[in-house]
Parts: structure tokens; sequence; C-alpha cells
């Protein structure tokens, strides 16, 4: 049986998302917006490059969640991105209600999903989804500690001058500016980073993970990155369809985990055909302790913000 992804929202990031899925054959793809015709365009020309590319699954651009329809994952991108001069706080209101609104729909027409969420900010969204549609908490999940560890990595690599695949590192927490750069779990092969760059160096370096996403928007001004965030989320999906039980940092709902109840956080999870299997959960330092305090603290915020 075809494995089916629906991916609702057709601009940068699940336009991307459908390009890395259909490249990596996961499954038939709807790909779902509100605008008439930008996802039809889009899949029609993404389906094209199946003969080129090596992919048999079918590409569907669609404005009718009808045709999502018994959906294994659904990947939600859909809401406004931030521009210069934004936060992804700023972004809470407007997109509130579109992640309510789709949440619902897709969970209505694919009641066994698993649901991505990549919409920011990312923390409070997931929270909305899973409040709004009351779907298994361990079937809500959001996308964000893939990316931000994938940035981490990326510039511990660069630092060093090493394979980024080689480079295993781990970002905890929100998907904000308190997220946490794990320095002390960071290594090279299993090198720890400690043995390889200054204090200097590995601040400045989670400095700039904490920071990368304002990065990309302020180089691009019109919106925010969308390669690394659509793969990620597809990273995510693949665990799922594969039941290949990969850990990634994914923001997971917390009953007690790491000292959290009732919100949902990045964390390292084992990732199969159920969802979130495990939540893989170790002992955190006293600093840690309170670096993850700042998270809480800022995703309340945002949670109450929502009035949900
Ligand atoms: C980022 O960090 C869009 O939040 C996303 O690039």
């Amino acid at each position: 049986m075809r494995k089916k992804i629906t991916i609702i929202g057709a601009g940068n990031v699940g336009a991307t998302a459908a390009h890395w899925a259909a490249a990596k054959n996961l499954g038939n793809i709807v790909l779902l917006d509100v605008v008439e015709g930008i996802p039809q365009g889009k899949a029609l020309d993404l389906s094209q490059s199946g003969p080129v590319e090596g992919f048999h699954y079918k590409v569907q651009g669609s404005n009718d969640y009808n045709d999502s329809a018994n959906s294994d994952v659904v990947i939600l991108c859909a809401g406004l991105a931030r521009k210069p001069g934004m936060s992804r706080d700023d972004l809470l209101a407007i997109n509130v209600a579109i992640v309510k609104s789709c949440a619902e729909e897709a969970v209505k027409h694919s009641p066994d999903c698993i649901l991505i969420v990549v919409t920011n900010p990312i923390d409070a969204m997931v929270h909305t989804a899973f409040k709004v549609t009351g779907h298994p908490k361990e079937k809500v999940i959001g996308m964000a500690g893939v990316l931000d560890s994938a940035r981490y990595r990326t510039f511990l690599a660069d630092a060093l001058g090493v394979a980024p695949k080689d480079v295993n590192a781990l970002v905890l927490g929100i998907h904000g500016d308190n997220m946490m750069p794990m320095v002390r779990l960071a290594n090279v092969a299993g090198v720890p980073i400690t043995d390889l760059l200054s204090k200097e160096e590995i601040d400045a370096i989670v400095h700039r993970t904490q920071t990368g996403g304002l990065e990309i928007v302020n180089h691009l001004k019109t919106g925010s990155a969308f390669y690394t965030p659509g793969l990620a989320a597809v990273e995510m999906a693949e665990a799922v369809l594969t039941d290949s039980k990969r850990v990634l940092p994914c923001a997971a709902y917390l009953e007690g985990e790491f000292g959290v109840s009732g919100y949902f956080l990045g964390v390292p999870v084992v990732l199969g055909e159920k969802g979130v299997e495990k939540i893989l959960e170790f002992e955190l330092t006293d600093e840690e302790k309170e670096a993850l305090q700042l998270s809480v603290q800022a995703v309340e915020k945002q949670m109450q913000a929502t009035g949900l």
C-alpha cells in the first residue's frame, strides 16, 4: 500500500518539503494550499522531475482537503514567515488561527495521521494543533530541533574542517533565542568539541546557532529559511513512514520529562510509525536546567498569547 503524505502550505517551506519527499521516494504527495493554482502549478512542475530523478510516486496539487484524506503523515507549514525586524513570536496572532483551522481539517480527513507542525512560533503552534484536535500526543510533533541541530552541526563542521555528517550535536528547548545548543554532548565522531575548539569559538557558534534563522531572514529580507526547514520536516516524516526508530530532536509534549509538564519543547525522541515512541531523557547539569527553564518561560508566554 503506497504511503501518503499531505503538505499543507505550498509556500517556500511546503514546496521544498514536497521536493525533498519526492526525491526521497517517500510516497504519494498532496500539496495543499488555499490559493488557487499555486499548489497545482508547483505539484505539476515537481511531478515532471520524476522521469529525471527516478521517483515514481504521484505529486498532486489541491485546494481541497478531501484530496488529503487518509494521509499517513501531514506536514503543516501554512502560515506567515517572518521578515527582518520580526521575532517568531510576532507571527503568533496571525498563525494561531491558520494552524487551528488547518490542523482541524487535517485530522478530520486523516484521523490516523502523524501531524508534523512547522509553522512558527513552532512550540506554541504544535501545542495549538494538539489542543484543538485532541489528537494523541505521540502523533503531534513539532519540527525545529532537527533544523537547529543541523545549523549547529554545520557551523561546528565549518570551524573544524570536517564532514558535517560526522558532527553529532543536539539542540534542546524552544525554537527561539533561548534554544540550547548542547556543548557538553557535541562531538566529532566521538571526540568532544571541547577538546577541539576554544570556549570563545564554541560560544560564538552557539550564538550563531541561536540566531541562525534571523541571519537568513536578514539576507532574504522577504521571508525565512526553507531548504533545511523543509528537509528537516521530511526527515521526521521519513522516520515515521519507514518506522526507522531514528533518534531526532523534535518538539514533543512533555509530562514530567526534563522536569517539564504540559508543554511542547525540543527533546531527543525515537520516531517510528507510531510517532513519538519514546523520549530519551537524560540528566541535565544545574546550568542546563536553568537554561531549560528560560525555554519553559518563553513557551509559557507564547501559550498565554494563544488564549488556549
Ligand atoms: C528558522 O529558524 C523558519 O524558524 C525557521 O529558519
